[in-house]
This record gives C-alpha cells, structure tokens and sequence, in this order.
C-alpha cells in the first residue's frame, strides 16, 4: 500500500480549513493530512491542534511566524520524508483545490515523479476568477515556459503529488524560492533531475473565505528568479555549444 501525505500549508484560514480538512478525508480517508501553520493570528492552528486531537490521521505543524508558502512547504515536506511517506501531496487550504480531484492527480497515468493538477490542460479550467488573476497566471505559466523551456502549461499550480523518491533525489536545502515561485522551481527542478512531470486537470475553484496572500513581492520575486535562472540556463548551453566544437 502506498502510503500519502497531504500538506496544508495555511496562514489565517480559519474560515476554509475545516471544510478542506473535512473534504480530504471524505475523499480519501487512507490518506493523512498535515497543517502546516505559520502562527496564523485568526485561530487557524488551534483549530488544527483541534482537529489533530480527535483525528489521528491529521497533523500539525506549527511554525515561528509568515515565512512564505516555499518555507512552509520545505518544512512539511522533511516531515513527511522523516516519516517515510511514499507520496507527498501539496494542497491549499482555501478550497481551491477541490478533494474530490485529488483521486484524480493520485492516479495520474504513467511512472511518474510529480503529478500536477493543471488548469491550462484541456479539461482544467478555473471558476470564478477576476480577469487579472487569469492574467497573471497565464503570463506567468507562458514566460516560465519561454524561459526555462520547460513543458509544462501550469508550472505555478499549487495541486501536485511527490513521488517521495524524487524529493529525496533533490538537494532541498538548496532551494531558495519563498513565495509561489517555490512551484516553478520544485518543477523546474524535478526536471532538470531527470524526473517525469504530468500533468492532469482539475478545477480551480477561487476561495469564498478569506483572502489570497498573493502579493507584488511574491509576483517580483518570481519574475525575478525565473529570469535569473534562465538566463543561468541559456549560459550553460553556450557553454556547452562551444566546448563540443573544441
Ligand atoms: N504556512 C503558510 N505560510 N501558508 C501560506 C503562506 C505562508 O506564508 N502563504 C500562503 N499560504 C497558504 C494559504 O493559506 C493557502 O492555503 C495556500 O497557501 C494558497 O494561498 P492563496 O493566497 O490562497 O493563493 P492563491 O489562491 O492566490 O494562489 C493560488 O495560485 C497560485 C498561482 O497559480 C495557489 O494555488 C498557489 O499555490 C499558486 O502558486
Ligand atoms: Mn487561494
């Protein structure tokens, strides 16, 4: 039996957590779930410590302060690798990420290292989102894909399963991203490891509580490490262009 961890990575999302918590394990009541909280103001960890106290299956992580979703996640994940958890599931805890799709990127077809739930493949789709935030996501994804030549039509999705092995091939310390980049470069890198990335597709339905920790540091930092990291790309091909004809 293959053993699945899905994290949670929340800040103030006191108001969504449950019904997410509640979906996944109606949904797929063999799989485990961890919060991982960074001191939410709103009461978000209490009501995981809560939750966690009555329902074995469901963990907590509390962390120091808002450190953004890539630390967040870098920390869930060591967890679960301690634990030795074959599969490791990234979901947002807003909703957006419906549970009832999540069987769905479990059971992607083929051997794969990172299974991602994609709204830019035929059948995905997003509901309910203001034309800017369509915007940001498909210029996003199309400079991504321009930039790091990668074949992926969602690399920013935040719905993706781990194989466990794959993450463990990758150097994780290494890896600097701190805001939602932290997406574009965990595929980036899967990739570059030789790994195999699908992509299925789901619904992406926008959250009705709370409100999204998107942020113009988060857009900069990503349009500022995507460019530096294909630029570091394009060096290496150069290189590699002239040393063959030497
Ligand atoms: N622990 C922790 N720390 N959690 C965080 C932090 C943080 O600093 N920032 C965001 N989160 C959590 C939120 O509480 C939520 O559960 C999830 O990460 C996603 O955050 P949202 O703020 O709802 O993101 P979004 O809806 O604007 O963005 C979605 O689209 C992005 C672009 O495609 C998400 O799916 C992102 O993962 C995705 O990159
Ligand atoms: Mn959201």
């Amino acid at each position: 039996m293959v053993s699945t961890l899905v994290i949670i990575p929340t800040y103030n999302e006191r108001e969504s957590l449950p019904h997410q918590v509640d979906g996944v394990r109606e949904q797929a009541a063999e799989v485990d779930i961890l919060v991982v909280d960074d001191a939410s103001p709103d009461g978000t960890g209490e009501w995981a410590d809560a939750r966690a106290a009555r329902d074995p299956q469901v963990h907590v992580l509390h962390r120091m302060g808002k450190q953004g979703l890539g630390a967040a996640y870098r920390a869930g994940f060591a967890w679960g690798l301690e634990r030795g958890y074959d599969v490791l599931v990234e979901m947002d805890a807003d909703g957006s990420h419906r549970a009832e799709d999540l069987a769905r990127v479990l059971d992607a077809p083929g051997e794969w290292d990172l299974a991602i739930g994609s709204r830019w493949v035929p059948g995905g789709a997003v509901e309910n989102w203001p034309a800017h935030r369509r915007l940001l996501s498909i210029g996003a994804n199309t400079y991504v894909r321009w930039m790091l030549a990668i074949p992926v039509r969602d690399a920013t999705a935040g719905f993706r399963a781990y194989r466990a092995s794959a993450l463990r091939g990758l150097e994780m310390e290494a890896v600097e991203s701190q805001g939602y980049c932290f997406q574009v470069d965990m595929a980036w890198r899967v990739l570059s490891n030789g790994g195999t990335v699908v992509e299925v597709p789901i619904v992406f339905v926008e959250r009705e509580h709370g409100t999204s920790k998107m942020s113009g540091e988060i857009i900069r930092e990503a349009l500022v490490k995507v460019t530096a990291w294909g630029m570091k790309e394009r060096a290496a091909q150069v290189r590699r262009a002239f040393s063959r004809r030497r």
